[in-house]
């Protein structure tokens, strides 16, 4: 298998099934709700390798970061930020990319505050758990310019 970080990213499709889902739940800990939408022309959704994934959904000038993971034995080696960016070098100059993440989730802010993303509010108790707890989340956006 060739280096991930040298490969290009590859659309995701619906035969994917077989390896993303369970990547989404070694990601995220519970089943994938993002893979039956794609045939939707509105979903775009792309892969490095079978290793990392991210799904986005597009109306007009506005973007929607739906869902980002990566390959636990392959993280921190450049693959997340790498799919971004193919997102972000797809859209066209105006182009507003939005996502939510968990407050907690250390990890992905950082990614996104160093690509660029800004925080912009906090949704209280956004993320309801299976205990009956809630988490918030953080808004972040960027604005793809010249
Ligand atoms: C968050 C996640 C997607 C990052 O993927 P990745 O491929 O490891 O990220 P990258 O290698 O592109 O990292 C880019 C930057 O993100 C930040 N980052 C990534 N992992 C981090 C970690 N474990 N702790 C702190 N910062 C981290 C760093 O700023 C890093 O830059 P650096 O390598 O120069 O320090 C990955 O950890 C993951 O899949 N987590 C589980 C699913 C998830 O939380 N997805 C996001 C939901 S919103």
């Amino acid at each position: 298998m060739s280096e991930p970080l040298n490969t290009k990213p590859e659309r995701i499709l619906k035969d994917d099934a077989p390896w993303i889902k369970p990547l989404y739940v070694e990601c995220f800990g519970k089943e994938d709700p993002w893979l039956e939408r794609i045939a939707d022309s509105k979903y775009e959704a792309f892969q490095v390798n079978k290793q990392a994934f991210i799904f986005t959904y597009i109306v007009g000038d506005q973007t929607d970061l739906l869902t980002l993971g990566v390959n636990k034995n392959t993280r921190k080696q450049g693959l997340a930020t790498k799919l971004i960016n193919w997102v972000i070098d797809r859209a066209p100059l105006g182009q507003k990319i939005f996502l939510d993440v968990e407050c907690q989730n250390t990890a992905a802010i950082n990614l996104y505050k160093k690509i660029g993303f800004e925080s912009i509010s906090i949704r209280k108790g956004y993320y309801q758990q299976d205990d009956g707890t809630a988490l918030d989340a953080l808004v972040m956006a960027y604005k793809k310019s010249a």
